[in-house]
């Protein structure tokens, strides 16, 4: 295993486009997957770490640990259960109603108390730095620095920044899927998925200026899978290949009948992933975004109209994509995941 290698952690909603960006980021040979946190969005979060323990098993990384992140919003009572429309783009199961050959569950450790740590690290001076990776596989985990990528709402972070507010000073870069700036929302008119989730928190996260990149669907939009892929991973002839095929091919129906403009499914969250990877493939707007979190606008993300003259600017947004480099990163990245997981049937 490499030692240059760049660490990330995950914190994923586990539908269709985050096992996605999942195999994407396992078929990366220069990223070392530090562990996923499980969050609420397309699915409720216990479903979605025990859809990414299954999807890590079936993808032959058993070892990689999965937290339970929040399971719901900042301002909710309850916990969160998907709506019907969520429940049909990303099936019943949040894997396109697919069965993996085993379910994996086993209880996860507090994703929040994990985030702290591991998020808290990158502060740390290198000496520490070195003693932690001297003392083991755990703490060798949670050595600096580390992307972290959310590809579901941001309550995980809001909570471990509220929780720990000296982190916003030691954060480097999140990248994260979530808004939609210049290009109409995908729940509402005017809000993208994610932030719908939880307005507070992207706006608490915003509100700290914590150093961000938007990945939303002013690019996500742009990059487009079609059933040709999707009929490239069959021919691998194993059974994770027909499971990805199977399970896209559910999440590309629902697209052709909700946006059929597209001619295919937006790979939102495997992009974001790429572009915390390589940030070149993606153009930005820099800026400082807020929240709306009333009326028909709430989600909305915006430039602060308070903030607009700041020198200082918290966030890049990602408005151009070289859409067809990354649909090359994409095809070979999950492709090597997916041969190297599977066996013939
Ligand atoms: O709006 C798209 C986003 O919402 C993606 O992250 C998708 O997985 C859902 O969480
Ligand atoms: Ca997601």
């Amino acid at each position: 295993m490499s030692e240059d290698r760049k660490r990330l952690i995950l914190d994923l909603d586990t539908g269709v486009d985050d096992a996605l960006a999942l195999a994407y980021v396992l078929g990366s040979p220069e990223i070392e997957l530090v562990a996923v946190v499980a969050s609420y969005g397309n699915v409720a979060a216990k479903t979605a770490a025990r859809n990414t323990l299954s999807l890590l098993t079936m993808l032959g990384h058993p070892e990689i640990p999965v937290y339970l992140g929040a399971d719901r919003a900042l301002s909710a009572t309850r916990p969160f259960s998907p709506p019907s429309g969520v429940v049909r783009i990303h099936g019943k199961n949040g894997l396109g109603n697919q069965r993996p050959e085993a379910w994996c569950y086993t209880k996860p450790k507090d994703g929040l108390d994990f985030l702290v740590e591991a998020l808290g690290s990158q502060g740390q001076s290198r000496g520490a730095r070195k003693d932690e990776a001297d003392s083991g596989q755990e703490s060798r985990a949670l050595r600096a620095p580390v992307l972290y990528v959310p590809t579901g709402p941001l309550t995980n972070l809001a909570t471990v920044l509220v929780r720990a507010p000296e982190l916003v000073r030691e954060l480097s870069q999140v990248t994260f899927m979530g808004g939609a700036l210049a290009v109409p929302g995908n729940v509402t008119a005017l809000a993208e998925a994610n932030i719908h989730n939880d307005p507070e928190a992207a706006d608490v996260v915003f509100g700290l200026g914590v150093p961000t990149r938007m990945i939303g669907l002013d690019v996500t939009h742009q990059v487009v899978l079609t059933r040709d892929d999707t009929a490239h991973w069959r021919e691998l002839d194993t059974s994770t290949g027909a499971f990805f095929a199977d399970m896209t091919d559910h999440y590309i129906n629902i697209y052709e009948q909700n946006n059929p403009h597209l001619g295919g499914c937006a790979l939102h969250d495997p992009l974001a992933v790429a572009a915390a990877i390589d940030p070149t493939l993606v153009g930005c707007l820099s800026t400082n975004l807020r929240v709306e979190l009333d009326g028909p606008a709430r989600g909305r993300v915006v430039c602060d109209p308070d903030h607009l003259r700041d020198d200082k600017k918290n966030t890049e947004v990602a408005l151009t994509v070289d859409a067809p480099r990354f649909l090359d990163e994409f095809r070979t990245r999950v492709g090597r995941a997916l041969r190297q997981a599977g066996e013939p049937f």
